[in-house]
Formats: structure tokens, C-alpha cells, sequence
């Protein structure tokens, strides 16, 4: 057994450890671990001082200040998808947004209202009433999976727990975002860096006597599964919900034009400082709640809906140094090391360059002072230079032109604009040790394997060791050696293997997302588990002549474009890639897609379109076709149902080759009549 010293030792080194994560946790929110992973380490150490009670006289896990809750809420599946936002910076990507609406419903300018509503920049959750009665609450989760915070949320005085009033659906489910008032946060005494996070910690207590004693207030803004349906647009909606005694928001109205736009964003913007909460911007949705039905969703976010942000908070400081970055595609990025300042209620410590021709065409160097900014989650970059405080003799920041593994770079031709890239890349893939080990830690992250507990720091050790080199070895690891490394014990190597285990059986789309194919992220990866359906489909394209044909094939997809395919093409002509992936498929097991068949007028059956129609886009069509059972095929073959002709320029060569395959046509009007029935 360790002797006594040995023992307070180690403690003492975990509790400098979960100080550091709490450090990186409440005031810089940024965590390096998963709260699974910062759970572990606790729980190790509350058990260590049960055994050793002596541990306590010199400083106790229970005293750590603020120390994070215990994880420990039941996880519960949403009753619908609790999804993101996309993101507009400025009028341009509003106008876009608008067209994008009107070119997906074919209606003309100005057809669509929109209504505006403050966002609210706190913790979002979801209230559950079920005949009126709050039944159940939960945190957003990964949007798919929350956890159950019912008693965290009732000690939200103004939340509604029974709903007086006629005509309740029997199933509503409230959307709405938690905060901490900006004053009620300045009289607090806690560790958190900022309100939101504030807010975050204390929703995720465990202990909801705790939540009690902070002042916890929300606005509702949305549904989510609703029975009966009984409104007809957001305004209303929200109207009605006030008149239930939910707290909306009182700024937001309906706006009617792109001007109108423009001047609520600048009116909201000046009034942000004096209001009680923090905002980053204003969410613009479809008020006809049939339109936002039509508009539906794409795989993270709403069609119907977007987050215009309000411009970055900016901060002065001081280069120190400038390192590059190899990311999973090669890209060589700049990074600025910077003297530590809080923007935004954030200490920054390095911003983003972006890429060699920003560090020209500014003049940036080390040694500058610079004007940083930060905007939500995106990394921190440099906006500009300050160069009168420039010293006499700094000098010019010379771009390496070879990669950190030692290989040449180049600059790529972009396809759209025929012009030489901007970013500098190294084009090794795996045969690089730096994109090796940046396309391992995409490869287990959330969206796509989702190992938990095989976090970036843990795959830098596990390659250092030489214990893995290629995704595949994550299936093979040696488990008694990794016991045996420091800060590793038999229980965590078990939930590792448990986490790895459990991820051994996965989704086509996410098995396809978690290859890295550049240009392929998880929109494009559904599509193309869709399009493939199973695993055997999809290594086809290791095949040269098989891939031709498929790329083919691709061009008709909805999202694949000719960026995608090349990039396709490329890396499954690639040897490595090709080892790479067939070794992985033996050793795990990958689900078809199951396209959710869904039932419905077009239960398996192919379809494809041509021509465009009067009522509807073809991207509309298109997702009626799929949320009817049926799947959208790119060219004609006699795997083909069913090639549905809009009357506007139909393809005359697809119809007759149809017609030469005996292909059941459906026109314009047999469509509508379908849809109608
Ligand atoms: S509507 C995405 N409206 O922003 C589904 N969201 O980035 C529709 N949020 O998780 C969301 N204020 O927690 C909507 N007025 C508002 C909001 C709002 C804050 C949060 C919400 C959501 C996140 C999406």
C-alpha cells in the first residue's frame, strides 16, 4: 500500500487538476473534457477521502469553491429534435435568407412575414405539459437527448405548472431559454465568468434546494410537440402562451421588409446594454407556422428560421507569437498567441490568422498590437493592426511554406472562382502526423463516432504512445497497457472500452460523416447515406469504374455539387484512404440508413423529377417526396418508380428514356392530385 504521503500527494495533484477544469469550465467556458470524463476525476477523489477521511484536513473536493455538480440527470429522449440555428452577420445574408424561403416555397418577394424576437443569449430547455400540467422539463442535450431538470426548472417561480385555461392542447411542449438577470448576476457570489454560464451551472445542480436560492427567469419562444395543433402563426402563438401566463418576450413584433430589418437590428442593438439580459442577436422566423411546416428542417436547423448576431465584441492586444495549425484537411493555419484579455466576459488567449494571405494582405506581425473580436462560439480572430504602435525593428512574419511534418505545401485552384486558394495545405493525409491525429479526433467527436472519454488531449497521449495510428486501431487498443499509464485506472479504461464498444455499432451517415472526406459534413453525409443506403454500397466507390459511374449519379443530389464530388473522387482514389477504411469496416459494424421510412403515398418507391412546378420548388417537392416514404434518385435507371414531369422545361431526353423503360410518368397536375388526395 502507498504510504500516507504518497496518497496526499496524488490528491493533491487531483484537486489542482479539477481546479484546472473548473478554471476552464466556469470562467473561460471552454472545457478541455467531457463532463463524464471531469465526473470521473471527482468521483475517484470524493471516494479516495471516504477511505481516507485525513485527506479532508488538508483540503476537501467539497470545498473546491463552485466546484461542477456530479452529472448525474436522467437522460431523456426529446419528443422532437431540439435543433440549432444558422447564422446571418449582415443584410446581405438576411436578403439571402429571404430568397433562399421564397425560391424553396416558389413564392415572390415579400410573400413571407417575418417575425422578430430577441435572442436570448442563456441555457436553453423545454417544459412538458400534458393536459395542462408540467409533467416534465428537460436540457437541451445534443438536441436529440436531454436531461430530466423538472425539479431545477419548478423553482422558476414565473414557469407556469398548471395551465388555467380553455382550449390547452392536451400535449404542449414549451420552448424557452433560461437566464440569470444581469443585476441579480452582479450580486452573486459565485465563480462563473459571465451570466449565461451562471445560469448553466445552476440549472445542472444537483441539488435543486441549491437552483432554489438563485434567481432563475426565462422566456418562452417556441413549441416543440404540440396535440392537438391550434395555432396558426408565431405572433399568435405567443399571444396566446402570455395569455397562459408564460413570460415572452416584449421586443419582438413582425417586420415586413428588409428595411424594417435593418433598423430593428440597429434599434435592438443600442438599446442590448440597458437591458436586464444578454442578447446576441435577433432570431427572424416565418410567422405562418403552414409555411415553417412546408419549410421543415435541414439535419441541424430550421429552414423557416435564423440568427441575425449583432457584431462582434472587440478587444486590443498584444501578439506574443504566431504558431501554425494543421487541421484535418491540411490546412496550414495561423494562429496569434496573444496576451490573455476578456472579451465579451471571455479571457482569449490565441485568435485566429485564418490563412497566409490574410497574414499578407494585413502585414500582421509578431510584436503588434491588434483589434481582436469574438462572436458567439466562433474562434476568436484578428480583425486589424494597429500599425503607429509599431516598434522600428519588428519584422515581416515569414509563412512557412512546408508543413509541421517537414513535407511541401501547396495552394490549391478553387473550382468556383478559378483563382488560387488562400489557404496553404498539406496534402499527406494520413501519411502527415498532425492531420493524422486532427482527423482521429474528428473521427471520435460527437457528430460522428462519439467516443466519449477519447477526448483531443486523450488521443494526443494514445498516439505519442503509438498505440493508435488509423481509426481502426480505436477498435484494437491495448487496454492492459493503458491501465497501467498515469492518471489511468481500471475504471476509467472500462468506460473507455464501454464508450468504444458502444460505438463499434454505427450509422452509415455518421460512419460516412466521421471519415473526414473534405467538403462532406453532416448534411452531405446524410445525403449520401441516403443515397447509398448500406456500407456495401457505399465502398463501391473504392471501385475506379464503379466511382465514375456513381459521381455520375451524385450530381443530381440536392447539397453535392461538383466541389463535393471531386473531393469525393480524390479521396477514395487515394490507396491509403482506401486501406484506411477497409480495414475499419472489419472491424465494426455499420447499420444501413433506415431512411426513416416513413409511411405514406410513396412507402418505397424511387422517384425522380424533372421540370420545374407552378406551387412548389423542386427542393419542396423533393422533401414531400422523402417525408412520404419515397426516395429521390439523380438519374434514370430501371430501379425508377416513378419520374414525376413539372410543365416548366422537363428534360424531354429523361422522359424518353422513361418512357423507354416503361417508367410511370406522373405530370404537373397527376402530382398535385397525389399530394391533394
Ligand atoms: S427559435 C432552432 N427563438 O437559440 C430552433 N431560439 O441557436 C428554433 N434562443 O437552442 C429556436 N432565443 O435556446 C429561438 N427567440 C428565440 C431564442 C432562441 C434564444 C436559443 C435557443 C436555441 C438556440 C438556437
Amino acid at each position: 500500500m502507498k504510504d500516507k504521503k504518497n496518497i496526499l500527494e496524488d490528491h493533491k495533484k487531483t484537486i489542482k487538476i479539477i481546479k484546472k477544469h473548473n478554471k476552464s469550465y466556469f470562467i473561460n467556458d471552454n472545457p478541455i473534457i467531457s463532463d463524464s470524463e471531469y465526473d470521473k476525476i471527482k468521483y475517484k477523489a470524493l471516494e479516495l477521502e471516504k477511505k481516507y477521511p485525513f485527506l479532508k484536513r488538508y483540503e476537501s473536493v467539497k470545498d473546491i469553491v463552485g466546484a461542477k455538480p456530479l452529472n448525474k440527470f436522467k437522460k431523456v429522449k426529446h419528443l422532437s429534435p431540439m435543433l440549432s440555428l444558422s447564422n446571418a452577420f449582415n443584410l446581405k445574408d438576411m436578403e439571402d435568407f429571404k430568397k433562399k424561403i421564397n425560391k424553396f416555397l416558389s413564392l415572390k418577394d415579400n410573400q413571407v412575414e417575418l417575425f422578430c424576437e430577441p435572442k436570448i443569449d442563456g441555457i436553453s430547455a423545454t417544459l412538458i405539459y400534458q393536459n395542462g400540467n408540467l409533467t416534465k422539463g428537460l436540457s437541451r442535450g445534443d438536441g436529440e437527448i436531454g436531461e430530466d431538470i423538472l425539479e431545477n426548472l419548478k423553482t422558476i417561480k414565473e414557469i407556469p405548472k398548471k395551465i388555467i385555461a380553455k382550449n390547452v392542447p392536451n400535449l404542449l411542449e414549451i420552448r424557452c431559454e433560461v437566464y440569470i438577470g444581469k443585476k441579480d448576476f452582479s450580486t452573486l457570489k459565485n465563480n462563473f465568468a459571465n451570466p449565461r454560464n451562471a445560469a448553466g451551472g445552476t440549472l445542472r445542480q444537483k441539488n435543486s434546494h441549491e437552483t432554489s436560492k438563485i434567481p432563475l427567469k426565462y422566456f418562452a419562444y417556441g413549441f416543440g410537440a404540440i396535440s392537438p395543433m391550434i395555432f396558426k402563426t408565431q405572433s399568435e402563438f405567443l399571444t396566446i402562451i402570455e395569455g397562459w401566463n408564460f413570460l415572452v418576450n416584449p421586443l419582438s413584433e413582425k417586420i415586413d421588409s428588409l428595411e424594417r430589418v435593418e433598423k430593428k437590428q440597429l434599434e435592438i442593438d443600442q438599446l442590448r446594454a440597458t437591458l436586464d439580459y444578454d442578447i446576441d442577436g435577433l432570431v427572424y422566423k416565418v410567422n405562418d407556422l403552414s409555411l415553417q411546416k412546408r419549410l421543415g428542417n435541414t439535419s441541424n436547423s430550421p429552414r423557416w428560421a435564423i440568427a441575425y448576431k449583432f457584431s462582434a465584441e472587440k478587444a486590443i492586444t498584444k501578439i506574443k507569437d504566431i504558431s501554425i495549425q494543421v487541421g484535418r484537411t491540411g490546412a496550414l493555419t495561423p494562429v496569434a498567441k496573444v496576451e490573455s484579455v476578456t472579451v465579451g466576459g471571455v479571457v482569449v488567449s490565441n485568435a485566429t490568422l485564418h490563412n497566409e494571405e490574410e497574414i499578407i494582405r494585413k502585414d500582421i506581425r509578431v510584436g503588434d498590437y491588434v483589434t481582436i473580436q469574438r462572436a458567439g462560439d466562433v474562434i476568436p480572430q484578428v480583425v486589424s493592426v494597429d500599425k503607429n504602435k509599431r516598434l522600428r525593428n519588428s519584422k515581416k512574419f515569414i509563412f512557412p511554406k512546408t508543413c509541421l511534418c517537414g513535407f511541401e505545401t501547396t495552394k490549391e485552384i478553387n473550382l468556383n472562382t478559378k483563382k488560387i486558394d488562400a489557404v496553404r495545405r498539406c496534402s499527406r493525409g494520413y501519411e502527415c502526423k498532425y492531420i493524422a491525429k486532427e482527423k482521429l479526433k474528428h473521427f471520435v467527436s460527437k457528430d460522428a463516432f462519439n467516443i466519449d472519454g477519447l477526448g483531443k488531449k486523450v488521443i494526443d497521449q494514445f498516439w505519442d504512445l503509438n498505440l493508435i495510428r488509423y481509426p481502426c486501431d480505436i477498435f484494437n487498443l491495448n487496454y492492459k497497457k493503458i491501465e497501467r499509464l498515469d492518471g489511468w485506472g481500471l475504471q476509467s479504461v472500462n468506460n473507455v472500452k464501454k464508450a468504444i464498444d458502444k460505438s463499434s455499432t454505427i450509422i452509415l451517415d455518421k460512419f460516412i460523416y466521421g471519415l473526414g472526406v473534405r467538403h462532406i459534413g453532416q448534411e452531405n453525409a446524410k445525403i449520401l447515406a441516403s443515397f447509398f443506403g448500406s456500407v456495401t454500397e457505399f465502398t463501391k466507390l473504392f471501385d475506379v469504374k464503379n466511382r465514375k459511374m456513381i459521381l455520375i449519379n451524385l450530381v443530381d443530389l440536392d447539397g453535392i455539387g461538383e466541389t463535393q464530388i471531386k473531393s469525393i473522387d480524390k479521396f477514395f482514389s487515394n490507396e491509403t484512404n482506401s486501406k484506411i477504411i477497409k480495414d475499419l469496416i472489419n472491424k465494426i459494424n455499420i447499420k444501413n440508413h433506415t431512411s426513416q421510412t416513413k409511411k405514406g403515398k410513396f412507402s418505397n418507391k424511387k422517384l425522380m423529377f424533372t421540370g420545374g412546378f407552378k406551387n412548389m420548388s423542386r427542393s419542396e417537392a423533393k422533401v414531400i417526396a422523402e417525408n412520404n416514404g419515397g426516395k429521390v434518385l439523380g438519374s434514370i435507371s430501371k430501379k425508377l418508380d416513378y419520374l414525376v414531369v413539372g410543365d416548366t422545361k422537363p428534360t424531354k431526353r429523361k422522359v424518353n428514356q422513361a418512357k423507354e423503360l416503361n417508367i410511370k410518368i406522373i405530370l404537373e397536375k397527376d402530382w398535385n392530385k397525389i399530394l391533394n388526395s
